[in-house]
This record gives structure tokens, sequence and C-alpha cells, in this order.
């Protein structure tokens, strides 16, 4: 899957074309004739946003932006819901190529070009007529002064690691087990130039996560922890910056057995949280930010066998806590433990953690923005808010009181793994911070990482939430500093 977006330079051939307008522009007397402008007032009278003008030649669309009154934030998201609706548009009319034109500000033309770009995508692979299918959209060239080739190049770059995060989403368990997500980080360590080194069973018990392998006891796969490294030689941070992802390939809730019906059908989608930080790693290598940045994978299945982990097992973690397992379907916070605590080696600058973590998370707020949690200072707090609403990956930030601590109290261990009724996205959170001892704030995507229902440029099936937050992040912190 592949789109290329470029800035154009020099004159191009006569492909089809887009011209982007603000609310109340006219069209320029200069290129069009007084009976396309007197067309385009008509229909704008009729409210209508979209206009296309057939010429003998070329197509041209007129897409005019919704840029009055909204906030940015809102400006921009209505701006790629709209280039979501032009490729669709373009798709129907076998378009290849297009140029996008207009004298609109630089953010607005990167959202519309980025809007059609990510409701390009396509996970054909396992269609017997995949090829066939993939003649879509191929090349989206923006012609615009306000636009500088790096812009063209980061957005690129961007849709293509959101794309990969989708992808890994997207695979089957069939093919996607612990061990094949390692492979699949060594690949986008070469394509991208991180580094990346795939920690094996024998390896990890040597290094005693008794979180990962108790989850791993009841799988035919061994586990996998991958270490994902990207230090340029002139990074902006002394301490690193850690990413976490829950890599959870297949999540059938173990002995504590998912319902049948459907709660299983998706459960692929439970290593979202490590496609998500491989996926912003990724970007930020081919951009080259100068920012060190690690990202840690726990990763194997969740499955029910005579060997598997049962409720009223106590296990031994890494950190040396011990935690009474009570629910075998909470199984993500023991492999993340396992992983933060890893991470203390690093003495990071912050800690990032992404996972499918709770259904009572993805139940308080849906998939319309991201649960958060955590401890950080207030400009990290609030450098992660802006990015979530400039990307429309939106924060909803949950409270982080020491007092549901005691909802994790076991009889006869450190910790449980559950709760109770109450606060199931907040008690999961506070578990994790048991194993911290640095700037740490915990993402769970359980709502919006992936779509039943087709949702604009979010598409689909996998959604790659959080690769746009995380690099619109690091991006901004690059240039700090
Ligand atoms: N992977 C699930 C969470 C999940 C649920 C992700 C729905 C996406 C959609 C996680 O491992 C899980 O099963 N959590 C349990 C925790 C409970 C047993 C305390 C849950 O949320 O029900
Ligand atoms: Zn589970
Ligand atoms: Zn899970």
């Amino acid at each position: 899957m592949h789109i290329e977006i470029k800035r154009l330079s020099g004159r191009g051939k006569d492909e089809s074309m887009i011209l982007l307008l603000d609310a109340d522009q006219q069209l320029p007397a200069a290129q069009f004739s007084k009976e396309e402008i007197s067309y385009f007032k008509k229909e704008r009278k009729a409210e209508k946003k979209f206009v296309l003008i057939n010429r003998l030649n070329m197509l041209i669309y007129l897409q005019v932006l919704d840029n009055g009154t909204k906030a940015l934030p809102q400006q921009l998201e209505s701006a790629r819901k709209a280039g979501a609706s032009m490729t669709t548009r373009l798709i129907a009319a076998n378009s290849e190529t297009v140029v996008i034109k207009g004298d609109v500000s630089k953010e607005l033309i990167i959202a519309f070009a980025e809007g059609m770009a990510l409701s390009g995508y396509q996970f054909s692979k396992y269609k017997s007529n995949g090829k066939k299918e993939a003649t879509r959209l191929k090349r989206i060239l923006i012609d615009s002064e306000n636009v500088s080739r790096r812009d063209a190049e980061l957005l690129q770059i961007i849709v293509e690691a959101t794309f990969q995060a989708r992808d890994l989403v997207n695979e089957p368990p069939s093919f996607l087990t612990s061990v094949e997500l390692g492979k699949q980080f060594i690949r986008m360590a070469k394509e991208s130039g991180f580094r990346a080194q795939v920690l094996d069973k024998s390896k990890i018990r040597q290094l005693k996560m008794g979180g990962l392998l108790a989850v791993n006891q009841g799988s035919v796969e061994p586990p996998t922890f991958t270490i994902i490294e990207w230090k340029p030689a002139r990074a902006s941070n002394k301490k690193p910056v850690v990413l976490v992802g829950k890599g959870v390939v297949y999540d059938t809730g173990g002995m504590s057995l998912k319902p049948t019906g459907n709660s299983m059908d998706f459960m692929k989608s439970d290593m979202a949280g490590g496609a998500t930080v491989a996926a912003a790693v990724y970007a930020v290598a081919k951009a080259k930010l100068p920012v060190h940045v690690i990202a840690l994978i726990p990763s194997t299945d969740n499955r029910p066998d005579g060997n598997a982990y049962v409720p009223g097992d106590v296990i031994t973690m890494m950190s040396g806590k011990t935690v009474e397992v009570l629910n075998t379907d909470a199984e993500g916070r023991l492999i993340l433990a396992d992983a933060l605590e890893y991470a203390k080696r690093y003495k990071p600058e912050l800690v990032l953690e992404f996972s499918t973590l709770t259904g009572a998370a993805a139940a308080a707020i849906g998939p319309y923005g991201i649960v958060c949690m955590g401890k950080v200072d207030d400009d990290t707090r609030s450098a992660l808010m802006q990015s979530g609403e400039q990307v429309y990956e939106r924060l909803a930030e949950f409270p982080f009181w020491t007092e549901y601590d005691d909802l994790l109290k076991s009889d006869i261990a450190d910790l449980k793994n559950i709760g109770g009724a109450v606060g199931g996205a907040i008690t999961a959170g506070r578990f994790l911070s048991n194993f911290t001892d640095f700037p740490f704030m915990h993402f769970d995507i359980a709502g919006p990482a992936f779509s039943k229902s087709n949702d604009s440029y979010r598409g689909k099936n996998g959604t790659g939430v959080g690769v746009r937050l995380l690099f619109d992040f690091i991006l901004k912190k690059a240039g700090t500093k």
C-alpha cells in the first residue's frame, strides 16, 4: 500500500485538479470562464461545498473549506473529512494522479491531503484478486507556494507509518504470532533506519519477566520482547522518551475465556498499542527527527490450555512484586508491567504507554478519543493535549487518584490484577503505575484502535490511532529545547 505525496515542481500534465477555496472565495477570473464562475456562484448559493467542473480535457474539483468560524482543530478535521470524500470520488472516477491547488493555509492543504491519503488505504493481502483491486489513487501532488517539500515529505512519512500500524492490526492471528510480530519490527527497522532487537523466551526467562511468561503459559508460541531504538547523533533530549505498547497478538481471555458471541471477533487488534508505538518510531526515524526514542513491545497471545495460568495463581513480576491473578483476561497489565520495569534502566525523561487495555475505557468514551491518565508535568500534559487536538486523536484524561489503589489490594500478594466493579480503566492504569518511577502517561486505545464500520479517513478495521499523535508530539519536541 503506497501513496506518493509530493510537492509539485514545474508544470503538471492535464491531470485532475482539486482547487481548495476559502469559505467566501470566488473563482479567479483568469482561470475560469464566465459560465464556470456563475455556475459556481449558483451552487454556492445552494450551500454546496463541492462543485465539479467537467472540462473537455480535465476534471476540476472545487472544494470549499470550512474555515469560517470554527476553531482550528475543527477546521482541520473538517478538511481531512472533505479529503476523504474526495478520495472516494477520485477512486470512482478511476483517477491515479491528482493535483491540489489553492491559496489557502498550509495547515488546511496538508490536512486535506492527509484525509485524502489516509482514506486511500486498503488491505488486500488475503484477497485472491488483490492485485486487481489495487487500482486506486496513487499520487497526490501539491502545487502551492504555502507548502514546502519538507511539509509534503513529512505528510508522506506519517501516512506510510499509519498504514504500517493498520497493516499489523489487520493481519490475522494465523499469520501474526508474537514471533512474526518481532520479524515485522525487524523489517520496519531496515526500512526506516531504527534499531530493533527481539528478545526470545530464554532471554525473557533470564530477565525474570514473570508477567509476560505467565500470560504466555497457555500458548503454543513463545513470547517475544522487542526493543526498538532511534538514537540520532544530536538529540535534543539527554534522557530518552520511552514508548511502551501492548503486543497481545490474540486475546481469548485465557482461562477466564471471553464469552462467545462476538467479543473475540476483533481481538487480533490487541497488539494495536505495540503497532502504534513501533510505527511512531518508524516515522520519527524516516523523518530523521533529532529526538532519542525507544519503544518496548512485550508480545504473546493469551489462550486457555492445560498449562495456562489460572485465576488464583500468584506470579512474581520482573520487579519482584507479587501479583495474585484473579482474572486471566486482565493480561495486558501483566505484560506491560514487565515492560515498564525494563524501561527503568533507561532512566527515561518520559514514558508513554499505549494499549487496548480495558473494555471500560471503550465503554466510557467510545471510539471518539483516547482515554489517558498518568503523572507528568504540566508542560508535557498540555503538549500532549495540544497534539491530540491538532491531529484529532483527542485525549480524555481520567483521574489518577491513589484511592483507587485500595481496590487492587490482595489478601495474599502485593497486588491483584483486577479492581472491581467501578473505575475499570483507572484501576488498570493504577496497576501499571506500581511499576513506574518516571513521568508516565497511559493511553487506553481500546475504543478507537479498531473500527467496525467505515469512519471517514480513519477507515474500517485497524485505524492506526496514536501514530499521528505521537509523531506530532515528538516533532514539536524536536523543535523546542
Ligand atoms: N484486550 C482486552 C480489552 C479490550 C476490550 C480491548 C474490548 C478492546 C475491546 C483486555 O485484555 C481485557 O480483556 N480487559 C478486561 C479487564 C477485566 C477482566 C478487568 C476487560 O476490559 O473486560
Ligand atoms: Zn484480556
Ligand atoms: Zn487484552
